[in-house]
């Protein structure tokens, strides 16, 4: 079980996966928590209000406070186990009320705005314009957010180029009181003592999207408009922002790159800036394709040298004790789809700057509904997202990236193609590739 589980961490792809796959592999190691959760979910088999079922429940909630970052998969056994007995009751029909905030997602995402000071070509066009969410739209994903374990502030734009992005926070917090409830993925342009002090205390994931290890590929892969934005002004603002956070915030950092042709080399130079920021892990995230005329810039060109890139980093890396992601050409990965592997619709919910929903970033165009408009319980637990829960039969599921074998082109080709679904709006970007 524990060679599939860290076979699954190499295979990790998006971001939220990455640290998701990652936890499953350190539960593992934990098995007082996830008995206590299993012994739950045996238990709604049976009288979902006995004294010991609440007594289990208690003590599981307290492991969580202590252990915010273990939380995400613990609460997905036990809602999967509601839902096994009966998708009515995961819906809410007589379910007690001290089950009802497992059948809530619990990692909720929420995209605040799509304009970006950067314009990375994997990304969006050199003259793209964003919008932004109107600030009361949120107050609709109360219930939700009360009822989380991890908010995740990214969409498809830079999160601290919001201009509300405090308020935002604050009000989180005063809503939900977890401790390290935040997660959002950054450019790390914006990065300041201002929002370290925000943030301290509160970060359940801090992942800052590099791309590149030295100031020439920087450059070229974030094509910033305003060019006073550069590879040394990012890392000294992510340097002064781990100044202002605590040793636990900063444990849960990480530095990213969206691997290409143009930036894979930088590889080891990532693993160098981490070492020298003290963030502890590098995630290496391949280029998925949105755009056939992109395909040149895949890793698909470049498979043997990347492999060997990717060994060289791991060398300075363990030298240097930086936990190094990255997946691999010319393993012998297995496709596993479907509900055996895929937590994903008991797990998380992206919600976009319209109020449009998905359950993953691989859903290409297609969506579960709108929580601004209909609220958010009528599209979380609706019939199409239940359906979800029992099969994986969404065409995006059958060519999901992240359990498709890293040798097979599909994995490096986003849904938006792989289904002939039509592409977002270049005015309206959807989350996900
Ligand atoms: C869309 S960004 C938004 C947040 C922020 N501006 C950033 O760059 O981190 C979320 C993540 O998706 C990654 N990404 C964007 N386009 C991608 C693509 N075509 N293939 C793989 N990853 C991609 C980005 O590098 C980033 O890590
Ligand atoms: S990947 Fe992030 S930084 Fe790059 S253009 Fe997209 S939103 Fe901006």
């Amino acid at each position: 079980m524990n060679r599939i589980v860290a076979k699954r961490i190499l295979a990790s792809v998006g971001l939220l996966d990455a640290a998701r796959q990652a936890y499953r592999f350190v539960l593992a190691s934990k098995p007082g928590a996830t008995n206590t959760a299993a012994k739950i979910a045996k238990q709604i088999g049976g009288d979902l209000n006995s004294a010991r079922l609440m007594k289990r429940i208690a003590k599981l909630e307290a492991y969580f406070r202590e252990n915010p970052s273990r939380s995400k998969i613990l609460h997905t056994e036990v809602a999967k186990a509601i839902f096994a007995r009966s998708p009515k009751l995961y819906s809410g029909e007589e379910l007690p009320d001290h089950l009802k905030r497992y059948t809530y997602p619990p990692v909720l995402s929420i995209a605040l705005n799509s304009h970006c000071n950067a314009s990375c070509f994997f990304c969006r066009d050199l003259d793209f314009k964003g919008t932004l969410i109107d600030f009361d739209q949120i107050t609709k994903l109360d219930s939700a957010v009360r009822n989380a374990r991890v908010i995740d502030l990214t969409g498809w734009g830079e999160p601290f180029f919001y201009p509300k992005f405090e308020e935002v926070v604050e009000r989180i917090c005063r809503l939900n009181d977890s401790p390290h409830l935040i997660m959002v993925t950054s450019n790390g342009s914006f990065l300041s003592e201002r929002w370290g002090k925000l943030l301290a205390g509160r970060i359940n994931g801090l992942i800052v999207s590099m791309n590149a290890g030295s100031a020439d590929v920087y450059a070229k892969q974030m094509r910033y408009k305003n060019k006073q934005f550069t590879f040394d002004s990012t890392v000294a603002s992510v340097r002064e922002f781990t100044k202002n956070i605590t040793a636990a915030d900063r444990s849960r950092m990480i530095l990213h790159m969206v691997a290409n042709t143009e930036n894979y080399k930088d590889m080891t130079a990532l693993v160098r800036v981490a070492s020298d920021l003290g963030v502890p892990t590098v995630n290496i995230g391949h280029f998925i394709c949105v755009d056939e005329k992109q395909m040149h810039l895949s890793l698909l060109n470049v498979r043997e040298d990347y492999n060997q890139e990717l060994s060289n980093a791991k060398v300075v890396a363990e030298r240097l004790n930086i936990q190094l992601n990255g997946r691999r050409f010319f393993v012998d990965e297995k496709e596993v789809k479907g509900a055996e592997t895929c937590m994903a619709p008991f797990e998380q919910f992206f919600v976009e700057i319209p109020g449009t929903t998905a359950p993953c970033c691989f859903m290409g165009s297609e969506r579960m509904g709108n929580v601004y408009e209909d609220g958010f319980e009528a599209v979380w637990f609706s019939n199409k997202m239940n359906k979800l829960r029992a099969s994986r039969y969404l065409p995006a599921c059958q060519v999901c990236t992240h359990y498709t074998p890293f040798d097979d082109p599909i994995a490096h080709l986003s849904a938006h193609l792989t289904t002939k679904l039509p592409k977002p709006k270049a005015q309206m970007p959807a989350i996900g590739y």
